[in-house]
């Protein structure tokens, strides 16, 4: 290891971040080379480097995976100190909810909160919300980088940041994928071999539906449709929107999002197209 920091409180945080500019990436740990883009893509971006390691229970439903969540926080260190990491911020639950889970104040994140991911995941972007919003004020970063593979958390980041006057430069970046273009996830480790084989068709579904974008919408989630069925993935959406996730428009950027079960783990993955007038 060189000069990595592991900052477990507040007050080693306070020291550690210094007094620079300060690029920071938000994790969960179980670090890929997803989140190792990110941090690449940080790093001169600010004088100090932050990663934040911390699984956070309020974006979890009951049911959900946080106690199976993976946790390999050796290999984390040492792959973020490759990635030229600064400081590892490792806080426990009580140094990110004094006052408790249920008992502390959180941000709503409006309508945009319930639905896609957060219809199918009730309260989860109000715990995503509240973290990110309690870690920006804890390591007073100037630009944070999110990953586009968790698209609407990145917009609603970075809806927050300017609703609540946060001040911090969001930046996203591309999705790191597989040979076969399944996105990268920590989540993918719960798959089996079969299961494993069947999750590449969410990219191949984004595929064909983004080649369809010069004939518009409707033969964008035609074509995409297409690809997924016959494949025993369990589906929960498939949508296209605008870039701020509202409605799309002919000849304007727009998102293709899909979500769905794939055994056990729930998958998630996007693409930014441009669309044809139909
Ligand atoms: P986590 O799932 O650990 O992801 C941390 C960051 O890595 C997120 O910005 C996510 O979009 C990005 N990321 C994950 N897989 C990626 C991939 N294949 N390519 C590019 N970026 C990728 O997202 C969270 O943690 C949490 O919700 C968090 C924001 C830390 C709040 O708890």
């Amino acid at each position: 290891m060189t000069d990595l920091t592991v900052a477990r409180t507040r007050a080693d945080l306070a020291v550690a971040r210094g007094d620079g500019a300060v690029s920071f990436v938000p994790t969960m740990g179980a670090l890929h080379d997803g989140h190792v883009q990110l941090l690449k893509h940080a790093r001169p971006l600010g004088d100090t480097l932050v990663a934040s390691i911390f699984v956070n229970p309020t974006q979890f439903g009951p049911g959900e995976d946080l106690d199976e969540y993976p946790r390999t926080f050796d290999a984390d260190l040492e792959r973020s100190d490759e990635a030229g990491v600064d400081v590892v911020f490792a806080p426990t639950v009580e140094t990110m909810y004094p006052t408790g889970t249920d008992t502390t104040v959180f941000v709503d994140p409006g309508p945009l909160g319930s639905v896609l991911e957060g219809a199918v995941r009730p309260g989860h972007f109000r715990g995503v919300l509240t973290v990110v919003a309690k870690l920006f004020g804890l390591v007073r970063p100037d630009v944070a980088v999110f990953g586009e593979k968790d698209y609407q958390q990145l917009v609603l980041i970075r809806q927050m940041t300017q609703a609540l006057c946060l001040d911090v430069d969001v930046q996203g970046c591309p999705t790191v994928r597989e040979a076969d273009g399944l996105a990268m996830s920590s989540r993918n480790a719960y798959l089996s071999p079969v299961e494993r084989e069947h999750a590449s068709v969410l990219y191949r579904a984004l595929r064909a539906g983004a080649a369809s974008a010069p004939d518009g919408p409707e033969a964008v989630l035609a074509a995409a449709h297409r690809v997924v069925d016959g494949v025993p993935v369990d589906l929960d959406y498939l949508t296209l929107t605008n870039p701020d996730l509202g409605e799309p428009a002919p000849g304007q950027e727009a998102r293709l999002l899909i979500a769905a079960r794939v055994g056990k783990p729930r998958l998630l993955d996007n693409v930014g197209l441009t669309m044809g007038s139909g």
